[in-house]
């Protein structure tokens, strides 16, 4: 028979699995979903997957280490949301530095409202890739979802001026073109954007983004995820050139890594608030991800902060968008 002990630990193990079923569900670049979980008892350790780092575009890991504070977040919340309380110890181990975080969850209260409606939203936020329609975010949303970031020790700054704007465009649109043309880049892309029929559940599907993008005002180029194959899914039938929507820099005091994982789990927190109101974001990180244009941002847009995200916000002009990820067979190890 078993025993009272036997079955409170059963839930604890069954809780910490859903909840890392929770954390993969993080947006990550490329949806290269670049993290491994290990539980033992009541403690889950996030390390990052280092094989799974662009190394063209990612070479110090910065981005991976973004994804994976998403994920940080995303573990922390469905711990919550099943009346656990996650302590968290960030980077535990200076000589393991892709150990992330260290999680004890404890015994805690019943979930309140607002976990629950985050919680709600885990699996509902999609990343957007094309035009937003007309439907402002009006300021109590974006009060809402900067004061997010802001409580995970990262911030929004948002281009108001038109003139910046169109500026943070100019960088996206000139990275982006700098990476088509450069192999190394293009054949990195072309790794992590599978043909449609793939069996992968990593990668860039073809339903996630549209065949045509759309010109947005100013106009944000997307990534070549279908390299001139003609993949992507039916653009929407808005108008001709939707706004981009509103525009906004994640930015950190430091860049380190402890400053990447404050980034990702501050955009996590965001966008699941974002996702509540209807609101998603599409990214561009092209600009970001070439070291004299990353240096060109953050001197002239960014205060003393460091640039990690840019991103635009609004209400898509698509359903809902497909996107996978990797069973948990792959990314948890559960010790006895
Ligand atoms: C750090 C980071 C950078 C990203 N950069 C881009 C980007 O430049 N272009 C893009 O289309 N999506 C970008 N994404 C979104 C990912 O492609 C997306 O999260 C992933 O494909 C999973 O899809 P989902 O967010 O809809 O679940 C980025 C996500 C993260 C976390």
């Amino acid at each position: 028979m078993r025993s009272r002990h036997d079955t409170a630990a059963d839930l604890r193990v069954e809780a910490l699995r859903a909840a890392v079923g929770d954390a993969v569900w993080a947006p990550s670049i490329h949806n290269t979903q670049p993290w491994r979980f290990t539980s033992r008892g009541s403690r889950v350790s996030l390390r990052a997957d280092a094989d799974r780092r662009l190394g063209v575009a990612d070479p110090d890991g910065r981005e991976m280490l973004i994804s994976c504070g998403a994920a940080l977040f995303n573990l922390r919340l469905g711990l919550r949301a099943r009346g656990l309380d996650p302590e968290v110890v960030l980077l535990p181990d200076p000589d393991r530095p892709h150990l992330l975080a260290d999680v004890e969850a404890v015994p805690g209260e019943e979930p309140e409202d607002y976990t629950r409606l985050m919680h709600g939203q885990v699996r509902r936020r999609r990343s957007h890739r094309g035009g937003f329609t007309a439907e402002p975010v009006p300021d109590s949303v974006l009060a809402a979802v900067r004061s997010e970031a802001e409580t995970e020790g990262a911030r929004f700054i948002q281009a108001v001026d038109a003139h910046v704007k169109g500026a943070l465009a100019a960088l996206n649109n000139a990275a982006e073109h700098i990476q088509r043309r450069t192999p190394s880049y293009a054949s990195e892309i072309a790794r992590w954007a599978p043909a449609p029929g793939s069996r992968r559940a990593d990668g860039v599907q073809h339903e996630s983004y549209p065949r045509t993008a759309p010109r947005t005002e100013p106009h944000f180029a997307a990534r070549d995820f279908a390299r001139g194959r003609g993949w992507g899914m039916e653009p929407a039938n808005g108008t001709e050139t939707p706004p981009a929507g509103v525009v906004l820099l994640l930015v950190t005091a430091g860049d380190e890594p402890a400053d990447w994982l404050r980034a990702g789990q501050g955009l996590q927190r965001s966008l699941l608030r974002a996702s509540e109101h209807g609101f998603a974001a599409a990214y561009h990180t092209q600009a970001l991800q070439i070291p004299e244009l990353r240096a060109f941002v953050r001197t002239h847009f960014c205060g003393a902060g460091h640039p990690q995200l840019l991103l635009r916000l609004g209400v898509p002009d698509t359903e809902d968008l497909a996107s996978v990820r990797r069973p948990l067979e792959d990314v948890l190890t559960e010790e006895p």
